[in-house]
């Protein structure tokens, strides 16, 4: 694991895009996993950029969302679909066709969660992952107690995630249960991971990620197993890290041409 500590959420953005269109930027046909959330956004305001300037065309991408929740239609405004299409794939001039969302309208959730991981894999599979974290640790939707094998498919909010979603909602009850959610087995089969995170409420699911046993009890943490993942966090995120004199040497000691490259 990568771990990048950065002065501030902006310069999370700056480091997760130029990470990410290193990885896809020479590809004529790349394939995105992302995510919604508050953390994304700065990377996908720097891969906006990155398109306006015309270093990054993203026109013969396809992208997947990790997760959406069930019972909202696409066309709901705090749908997962209507999130990513405003937040990522209209800013970057993705095809709309090729934006994939699980289908939370599905009268078969489980069903058309088969069918996403079956729609990944006939796309050649994910390239590049972008991630953010919940307090509890969860990445997409998968909830601590989740396999760590586990597959796209329904899973029940907690009450904590359900509350810290609210904010997009007229109250908590309006916050769906359920959801249909990449599992993390799905997750660890892209090539290449980059998770963002800031601020001091997600400083221990950071460390638990990073640090903590590979456990249910914090999700992300199964991102140990992978070899390719960027943790890229500002200063708050990386309080609770043991080892951040570590990762501040390993960066010092390597030029930022290279870090990306890597
Ligand atoms: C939701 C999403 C996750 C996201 C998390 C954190 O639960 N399903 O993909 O990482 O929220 O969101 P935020 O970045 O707004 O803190």
């Amino acid at each position: 694991m990568e771990v990048v500590v950065c002065r501030d959420a902006d310069e999370v953005g700056r480091v997760a895009g130029a990470r990410i269109a290193h990885l896809v930027g020479q590809r004529p046909d790349p394939v995105l996993g992302v995510a919604t959330g508050s953390s994304p956004l700065a990377t996908y305001a720097d891969l906006a950029r990155r398109v306006r300037e015309g270093s990054l065309d993203l026109r013969g991408a396809t992208a997947f969302a990790l997760d959406e929740y069930v019972g909202l239609p696409p066309e709901h405004p705090q749908s997962y679909a209507a999130t990513i299409r405003r937040d990522f794939a209209e800013p970057v001039g993705l095809d709309p066709d090729r934006m994939h969302v699980p289908d939370g309208t599905a009268a078969n959730p489980d069903e058309a969660g088969r069918r996403y991981d079956e729609a990944i894999a006939a796309a050649g599979g994910i390239d590049v992952q972008l991630l953010g974290i919940g307090a509890n640790g969860h990445i997409g939707f998968n909830e601590p107690s989740s396999s760590l094998a586990s597959r796209t498919r329904m899973k029940t909010l907690t009450m904590a995630t359900r509350e810290a979603n609210a904010r997009f909602f007229e109250s908590v009850d309006e916050v769906p249960t359920h959801c249909l959610t990449q599992g993390l087995g799905t997750i660890m089969e892209a090539r290449h991971v980059v998770l963002v995170a800031t601020g001091e409420a997600k400083a221990e699911a950071v460390a638990g990620c990073v640090e903590g046993p590979v456990s249910t009890s914090c999700p992300a943490s199964v991102l140990q197993f992978h070899p390719k993942v960027w943790v890229v966090v500002d200063e708050a995120a990386a309080s609770r890290l043991r080892n951040r004199a570590y990762y501040d040497e390993v960066l010092a000691n390597r030029p930022p041409s290279q870090l990306i490259a890597d």
